[in-house]
């Protein structure tokens, strides 16, 4: 039985070598490892040998058995990565389809909100998400004993430098790099040392708006952010704007529209009062002029400020900001 064996293996050994289809590898497995197979009948043989030699025969057989298994193993996956000739492609088996991505709800945000104020002739601008105390608070004329300075609001990230709490720094830095007239929006990232919750992140979105040159009025402004709340919201809805406080604009107002989830009649969303609150806007103050060495004598303009995520989430009736960043596919595919 040993030369039966040892020819067994070396008879294996040469036709697993020819094998090159997938069809000649089965016929291979049949003859040699199926359960009628040249091993099998090999250990079915085993049962009328003398017992004293069984042992050592059994581990032979045994060994054999594993290394057919082995070349087999391994032709099969020499075969699945060789490639497949032209003739055995089967074009007619249909196509995997490929899950497609979506932009995300911000983004598409972003960019609706960009294109409308882009048709109005404003051009993009951008600046650094580490900004120091100067651009941040001073030069928008934040008082030194302002609450926003404390460290529960702001991220420092030294001494000088912080996480910028809003677009606003950018209005200088713009400023500070040209001379009127300026016209931009300012689209970015912004953080504030909040705690997480539905309705407040501790990083979000903003997108800034600033336009100075001689002669701006409040009622260009009121033209401007009308047409913008018309095109981006539709030209039914009502809105008002309401006196309010920044340092660096004066006068200042925050607009609200009517909710659209309930009309106005008071639902969750607008916690019953019928408006929600949508951006912050004003004349910019003059002494932020002078920081930036424009005469406020000559020129004026305006500035607006709006969170991206607010907008959106009051857009598509979402009620939980946290959503927009947990990247649930569930949550992404449907925008
Ligand atoms: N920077 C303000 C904030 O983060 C938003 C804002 C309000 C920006 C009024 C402006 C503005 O430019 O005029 O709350």
């Amino acid at each position: 039985m040993h030369s039966e064996i040892a020819h067994t293996r070396s008879q294996a050994e040469s036709e697993v070598a020819a094998v090159s289809t997938e069809q000649q590898l089965e016929e291979f497995r049949i003859k040699y490892l199926a359960r009628k197979g040249a091993v099998a009948e090999l250990f079915e043989r085993l049962r009328v040998v003398e017992a004293s030699m069984k042992p050592a025969l059994g581990k032979l057989l045994n060994e054999l058995r594993t290394h057919v298994q082995s070349l087999y193993d391994q032709k099969q996956s020499s075969l699945y990565t060789t490639s497949t000739k032209p003739d055995e492609l089967d074009l007619t088996l249909p196509g995997r389809s490929k899950f497609r991505g979506t932009i995300h709800p911000l983004t598409q945000t972003i960019n609706e909100i960009k294109s409308i104020f882009l048709s109005m002739g404003f051009g993009v601008a951008d600046g650094p998400e580490i900004e120091d105390d100067y651009h941040n608070f001073e030069a928008l004329n934040f008082p030194a004993d302002h609450p926003a300075r404390d460290m529960q609001d702001t991220f420092f990230v030294s001494q000088r430098a912080l996480l910028r709490t809003h677009t606003s720094p950018v209005q200088i830095r713009v400023m500070e790099q040209q001379a009127p007239p300026v016209r931009v929006i300012i689209p970015g990232k912004v953080y504030r040392n909040e705690a997480i919750s539905a309705r407040s992140l501790f990083q979000f979105h903003q997108i800034e708006g600033l336009y100075v040159d001689k002669g701006v009025t409040f009622s260009e402004l009121k033209g401007t952010l009308v047409s913008f709340i018309k095109q981006y919201y539709g030209s039914s809805l009502k809105y008002k704007f309401r006196p309010t406080f920044f340092p660096f604009t004066e006068p200042s107002a925050d607009i609200y529209i009517t909710c659209f989830i309930c009309g106005g009649k008071g639902c969750k969303m607008c916690k019953q009062g019928g408006w929600l609150e949508i951006l912050g806007c004003g004349m910019v103050d003059p002494k932020v002029f002078k920081f930036v060495g424009y005469d406020p004598e000559v020129y004026s303009g305006y500035a607006f400020g709006m969170g991206i995520e607010r907008i959106a989430a009051l857009r598509y009736g979402i009620d939980d900001l946290r959503l927009f960043y947990e990247n649930d596919v569930r949550f992404l595919s449907q925008f």
